[in-house]
């Protein structure tokens, strides 16, 4: 009896990720790059310095109504002042890489229509000259939701192609200014949440709503996601293309994409749950990476739209040769899958013309613990999965998981420092990762998102991803026990609980 009782917590214990679970740096390979993430927009603040003009966020975010708390990021962070502060930040943590984003509007106020801003090219040389010389490398993002709202209003951004060369310009400037002493570039950041956001359900900016179901009624074209997103492949292919001729010889830096990669388990195990899963993750991941690996959209997309979706013309297809050197991946959470094209919902569909419904409860129990966003559950092995999928689909072309984090609801300080759930997710998650890595997987490396509490999108600032806590009135910064723990983690020394 004792004996089984043994064994099988054993067998738990080494099933379940618990907190318990150590994880050590040298798991991972020396040169692996472990860093924070962040975005320009969320932490950078300083809205109308240095001749920046107003991306489309800051229009967004100024009409009432649209974030939670009524909030904006005007000031945030305010590390467009406070930037030599936050690389001593990062310094101390013993970090050796760091993932942010330049705003188009403040390096391109007018976009191609008008001067390249000075203001805004010193502004990103001196934070890259501040990171090098503390032994941190620039991974840096092109685009993370923003553009100057000047597109927007010019010619509707995303849906039309005159876009591919403003962002091609964009890039050039760029890798032209900052690109010898970058080796790391992403073209997007999660461009499959800001064309499902700004064209399907209509929660970002342009607020487009074109979803022919659920609760959509703007009744925008249904094909307006799939214009947006052709736009951006062949924005990043255009913006790769110059990088090759151009830039390649001399700077030797790799260009990639970052994608948002929830996991997405079946429902059931009949085949059209499994099936549902296929499809929805051809419809959130695979639609933007397939074209840039294989010169065309998903099968699985192409079966449900038909001529709906649109075609690669020869010239296009020959630009989106440039090769991807790496796919980013953005890891969260997990959540179940069902089927509504062959089955009847419970609900409204929850993912477009993909005809699927995402869960995270079944029979009353959710898939993991859950965090301050609704949706976001903590299940470790959906890294192992999600990475295995990336693997298997794209013959193991490098990998980073750009961002991973822990999504904490604000509250007193002194709770909010005490965050020792955002450690045994970071341990768990990490001890998946190796895991994977063991079969294989080519994973460069890892970015917590985010180094310092900032801006949530359309929580504005209740909920709180930082591994520093920061005080939006003082702008205060303050390690989080979580701080201690990745130190320690990143130092090589044991975990401490
Ligand atoms: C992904 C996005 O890239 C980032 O901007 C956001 O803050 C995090 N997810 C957390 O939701």
């Amino acid at each position: 009896g004792s004996a089984l009782a043994l064994c099988t917590i054993t067998i738990l214990l080494s099933l379940s990720y618990s907190s318990s679970e150590t994880v050590h740096r040298s798991q991972f390979p020396s040169s692996f790059l472990f860093g924070t993430a962040t975005s320009y927009y969320q932490v950078e603040g300083a809205y109308l310095a240095g001749h920046k003009s107003l991306s489309n966020w800051d229009i967004f975010t100024h009409i009432p109504g649209k974030i939670e708390d009524g909030t904006n990021a005007d000031v945030t962070d305010d590390q467009y002042h406070l930037f030599m502060e936050d690389v001593a930040l990062m310094s101390d943590l013993g970090v050796n890489a760091y993932r942010f984003s330049i705003s188009w509007a403040r390096v391109l106020p007018s976009g191609r229509y008008g001067e390249v801003n000075s203001a805004g090219i010193d502004y990103y040389n001196n934070l890259i000259d501040a990171l090098l010389l503390a032994g941190i490398k620039p991974f840096v993002t092109l685009n993370h939701y923003d553009i100057p709202q000047e597109l927007e209003d010019r010619y509707g951004s995303w849906l039309s192609s005159e876009i591919q060369q403003d962002f091609g310009y964009f890039a050039d400037v760029c890798f032209e200014a900052f690109g010898d002493r970058v080796q790391y570039w992403t073209t997007f950041n999660e461009p499959n949440v800001f064309v499902y956001d700004g064209y399907l359900s209509g929660t970002y900016p342009p607020a487009r709503c074109s979803q022919p179901f659920g609760n959509c009624s703007a009744g925008d074209s249904a094909l307006e996601p799939y214009i947006a997103t052709h736009n951006v492949v062949l924005s990043h292919a255009t913006a790769a293309e110059i990088y090759r001729n151009k830039y390649q010889e001399k700077q030797r830096g790799m260009i990639g994409i970052v994608i948002s990669a929830h996991w997405y388990e079946p429902y059931s195990e009949t085949p059209v749950d499994r099936l549902a899963r296929e499809r929805a993750m051809a419809f959130q991941f695979a639609w933007f990476v397939d074209p840039l690996v294989y010169g065309d959209y998903p099968p699985e997309m192409r079966q449900v739209l038909g001529s709906r979706l649109p075609i690669f013309s020869a010239e296009a297809r020959r630009k989106l040769e440039t090769k991807l050197d790496f796919i980013g991946i953005n890891h969260y959470t997990t959540q179940y899958v069902k089927d509504c094209m062959f089955s009847p919902c419970p609900n409204s569909l929850s993912y477009g013309e993909a005809c699927v419904y995402l869960t995270g409860e079944k029979d009353g129990v959710y898939i993991g613990n859950q965090t301050a966003l609704d949706d976001f559950f903590v299940v470790p092995r959906g890294m192992e999965a999600m990475v295995t999928y990336v693997k298997e689909r794209y013959n193991n072309t490098p990998m980073f998981i750009t961002e991973n984090g822990y999504a904490q609801a604000t509250g007193p300080e002194s709770v909010v420092l005490h965050d020792t759930s955002r450690i045994a997710y970071l341990e768990s998650y990490l001890a998946a990762l190796s895991k994977v890595m063991r079969t294989g997987a080519d994973v460069r490396g890892y970015f917590t998102w985010s180094l310092l509490d900032n801006f949530e999108w359309l929580h504005g600032y209740l909920v709180r991803f930082g591994l520093y806590y920061v005080d939006f009135t003082t702008l205060q910064r303050t390690p989080k026990m979580s701080v201690k723990w990745y130190k320690n983690f990143l130092s090589g020394e044991e975990t401490q609980k």
